[in-house]
């Protein structure tokens, strides 16, 4: 954004029709507060495509002649070949685009505004860069889950210990701790794409948010710019921004889903419980021994950047009357932020898991630790019928005999404490065989087969189950994503037909 004045000598070869606004107000010292042009990169070629789309609709409806809709659109092409850094000045993109096309066309370029506002020019821009962005996010989350899937598949057998509170808890396996990452992207996957759905809708044509005198086919430019349908109440259509809030809404959970796997690699990998592939660590610049887990903190940190942008959100939105305010042109930035900081963060996150290497001897030894497999024995008990309370007080009672460096009481132990709590000795419920097997951590997870469990041929079901409805979202993306490719050839020969 240039923080000179207006550009006099320019201003000196047009015709008075031909200044956009800029000699009129906000020309003065607030001209850069005012100016949104830099940001607004973001949305440059958005703004082509609803320009062409509007002004081929103007042309369809009569409203402007055919031959100058060919001289906008024609000008519009070398606009975007120039670029956005070659715009002339403006308060932002849409007034520099017609600027631009001005020059080029002369007063009659002017025409290109007829029956619209920056208000639902802006809001129409917005929404169809997003589209874009957010369906880039699904595509990636999705090749998250296929990664997953698979890894978890692979892994179905890797025992590893599980934990609550941070405290060794019960055994399961890498591959249902995946597959447990796996089915909460899903849902975020699920989010996005609801998100997707609501926000695409065409404000265009609501003009500042009163509509237009002109006939405007909104259901037609909608068409062309690939919309669903068309945001109808036409204060509504230009001034909310819940879209973004529910796309950011979106990010943030996905954020704190990818959060809590790069928590829990963190802490794995501070346990030697799994090797990171050297291009995802990163080593200290003093202590030549360190290879630590700085891109699953990054990660992890980058949940601040989704968060910050909801409330950033929320903090510009709240409050706003009816119908266009100036804050809405600060809004679009945090949910740009937080969709390229999140979309970056699954990727990393992903490839630094794939890539990793779980050592399973390690793990299975770990998955034994502080009597991990109490739980098991405890259940083994019950299902010879002694109560499951009871069951738990025997097995708690011979949990506090263990000395600090064991992790489970042998039988002897535990048989010594039903005499105490049953009155009679452990075998008269169960085969000594079977509470040994009970207290083997490659067991005890073979035996926790309920669905949803960690049993590898209850991880097989979700799986299938997992799989299914990755085609299913999968599906889903290439839909959205063949319509927006179809309308923009859509609207590309509509302007052959002028150019
Ligand atoms: N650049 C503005 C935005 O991003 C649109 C301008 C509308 N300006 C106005 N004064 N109504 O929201």
């Amino acid at each position: 954004m240039s923080e000179e004045g207006p550009d006099d000598d320019h201003v000196a070869d047009d015709t008075e029709q031909t200044v956009v606004r800029r000699d009129r107000f906000s020309g003065g010292p607030a001209r850069g507060f005012l100016s949104s042009l830099e940001d607004d990169e973001r949305i440059f070629e958005a703004d082509l495509a609803v320009d062409r789309a509007h002004v081929v609709m103007l042309a369809e409806q009569d409203i402007i002649d055919d031959i100058v809709a060919g001289e906008i659109l024609a000008a519009l092409d070398e606009i975007e070949a120039d670029g956005h850094d070659a715009l002339p000045e403006g308060e932002d993109v849409h007034e520099a685009i017609e600027s631009a096309v001005i020059e080029r066309v002369g007063a009659d370029g002017g025409k290109m505004h007829t029956a619209r506002s920056r208000n639902d020019e802006v809001a129409t821009c917005i929404r169809y860069r997003l589209r874009d962005d957010l369906l880039e996010t699904i595509a990636t989350v999705v090749e998250a889950r296929r990664q997953f899937v698979e890894m978890a598949t692979d892994h179905r057998e890797v025992v590893m210990p599980g934990y609550t509170h941070l405290q060794p808890a019960q055994p399961t396996t890498v591959g249902h701790w995946i597959a447990s990452y796996e089915q909460a992207l899903a849902r975020d996957t699920g989010r996005l794409l609801d998100a997707y759905d609501r926000l695409n809708q065409n404000p265009l044509g609501s003009a500042a948010f009163a509509g237009t005198p002109f006939d405007v086919d909104r259901g037609r430019t909608a068409e062309l710019l690939g919309f669903e349908g068309v945001a109808e109440n036409s204060m509504d259509a230009s001034a909310t921004r819940d879209f973004l809030v529910e796309v950011t809404a979106a990010l943030s959970n996905l954020a704190t889903t990818l959060s809590g796997l790069a928590e829990d690699v963190i802490v794995m990998a501070s346990k030697g419980h799994v090797e990171l592939a050297d291009e995802y660590a990163s080593t200290s610049s003093i202590m030549p021994q360190k290879k630590n887990p700085d891109t699953l903190e990054l990660v992890r940190g980058r949940t601040g950047d989704a968060t910050a942008g909801l409330n950033g959100l929320l903090t510009n939105l709240k409050g706003q009357p009816r119908a266009y305010n100036r804050d809405l042109q600060r809004a679009g930035r945090h949910a740009w932020d937080a969709i390229d900081s999140v979309t970056e963060s699954v990727e990393v996150a992903v490839g630094a898991v794939t890539t990793a290497e779980w050592p399973t001897e390690t793990l299975a030894e770990a998955a034994g630790e502080g009597f991990s497999t109490a739980t098991g024995v405890a259940d083994l008990l019950a299902t010879r019928g002694v109560p499951f309370r009871t069951a738990h007080e025997v097995v708690a009672r011979a949990a506090e005999t263990l000395q600090h460096d064991e992790n489970a009481p042998d039988y002897a132990t535990l048989d010594a404490v039903a005499e105490e709590v049953l009155g009679e000795s452990l075998s008269a419920y169960v085969a000594r065989e079977a509470v040994e097997r009970a207290l083997d951590p490659a067991e005890s997870v073979r035996t926790r087969d309920s669905r949803g469990g960690p049993a590898p041929e209850a991880v097989t079901e979700q799986l299938e189950g997992a799989t299914e409805r990755l085609e299913r979202d999968a599906h889903a993306l290439r839909d959205r994503q063949d319509a927006l490719a179809a309308a923009t050839e859509r609207l590309d020969s509509e302007v052959d037909t002028y150019v």
